[in-house]
């Protein structure tokens, strides 16, 4: 079944379908899209909900009036249609107030005032009913060594997140915060660059339990880094709050590609993950239709996205429920990777005292065995390329 519905959870982000296509070497290539018609086209195409920034639904400057006014005509397309919000976000990048960052700014002012934008887009994210609070921070960073002291603007970092945990602990609010790393663009060097930074960061945090990951398929594979692993650990730590679904042709500038276009064996081994390791969150696409595309195209890119999540997904069903592949993973000794080192009950003690794990242990034996991994990854090519 390759019809996408809202029971398949599929999220697209306003700026998403509503990029305009400006670049650092061109002028947009599209007019601006309606927030309201992006609702009605995305519920039309089996979308489950929709996410924004602040000021992709509120341009930034309005009036107070007018930010009332556009909430109350997007609240009733949200419910026309019955697209939901899961997620919301703050752009802290693109006034540029926040040349230097919002969070990490060396100006204090400037980061004060981005922890009120932050506050006050949290309160119309719960309103929203979102649950979970993306926290890109694309500014966070520098282009040259002097001009940041990373040590004291992690203590800034750290000091943003703490008030934000205190901000919706005091409010009641039922809201938990999801860091997006990416290791630069648009700052030379951005803070918190990959999965693995963001989780060491966590622990640092007055509410760590309030906070997770938004981890993006194209940022960790602009670090050369495998995607689909770096899901694994977050997932194994319990932090894979959300998720941004996008594609990209390693290590080169955030191409932002629809999910399954650029490095199509990794999509295929996320999508095997997600549906197997039990996250339930929403399968949420952050990707931007090329500027060559018009708006026929944006739409073609957008239900893309939905349709290779599924394809990959009854692929990768079809690859667990193969016979040949079940007993292919035997013969790889994934079942023995699940077996405890020690046995129950046979403690530190008994490894010492067991001369077969050492004194007679035959290790140019052990050493021939082939693992069968070669057969066991060209069953899952089969299975991906629909010839089995
Ligand atoms: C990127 C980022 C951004 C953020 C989004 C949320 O491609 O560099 O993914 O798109 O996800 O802006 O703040
Ligand atoms: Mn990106
Ligand atoms: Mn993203
Ligand atoms: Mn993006």
């Amino acid at each position: 079944n390759l019809t996408p519905g809202p029971e398949h959870k599929f999220t697209f982000g306003l700026w998403t379908v509503g990029w305009q296509g400006r670049d650092p070497f061109g002028e947009a290539t599209r007019t601006a899209l309606d927030p309201v018609e992006s609702v009605n086209r995305l519920a039309e195409l089996g979308a489950y909900g929709v996410t924004f920034h602040d000021d992709d639904l509120i341009p930034f400057g309005s009036s107070d009036a007018e930010r009332d006014a556009i909430i109350k005509r997007f609240r009733a397309a949200l419910d026309a249609t019955g697209l939901v919000v899961p997620m919301a976000t703050t752009n802290l990048f693109t006034h540029p107030v926040f040349k230097d960052g919002g969070f990490t700014a060396n100006d204090r002012d400037v980061r004060r005032y981005a922890l009120r934008k932050t506050m006050r887009n949290i309160d119309l994210a719960v309103e929203l009913g979102a649950k979970t609070y993306v926290a890109w921070g694309g500014r966070e960073g520098a282009e040259s060594g002097a001009a940041k002291d990373v040590r004291v603007a992690l203590d800034r970092f750290k000091e943003a997140f703490d008030l934000l945990g205190e901000y919706v602990t005091e409010k009641g609010y039922d809201i938990r915060f999801a860091i997006e790393p990416k290791p630069n663009e648009p700052r030379g060097d951005i803070l918190l660059p990959t999965i693995g930074h963001a989780l060491a960061f966590i622990n640092s945090l007055e509410r760590p339990e309030l906070v997770g990951l938004n981890p993006e398929v194209g940022h960790e594979q602009m670090a050369g880094l495998n995607f689909p692993h770096g899901i694994a650990q977050a997932l194994w730590h319990g932090k894979l709050f959300h998720i941004d679904l996008n594609g990209q042709t390693g290590i080169k500038y955030d191409q932002d590609l629809r999910f399954g276009a650029g490095d199509l064996r990794s999509a295929f081994w996320l999508v095997d993950l997600l549906e197997t390791a039990g996250y339930e969150g929403p399968r949420h696409f952050d990707f931007k239709p090329p500027r060559t595309e018009d708006f026929d195209g944006v739409w073609a890119s957008a239900a893309g996205c939905m349709r290779n999540y599924l394809i990959l997904k009854d692929r990768a069903a079809a690859f667990r429920a193969d016979p040949a592949v079940q007993e292919a993973l035997r013969a790889a000794r994934l079942d023995e990777l699940a077996q405890p080192t020690v046995a129950p009950g046979e403690g530190l003690a008994g490894l010492l005292a067991d001369a077969s794990a050492f004194e007679d242990f035959d290790v140019e034996a052990a050493a021939q065995r082939g693992m069968a991994f070669e057969a066991l990854d060209q069953l899952a090519m089969d299975h991906l390329l629909g010839v089995r």
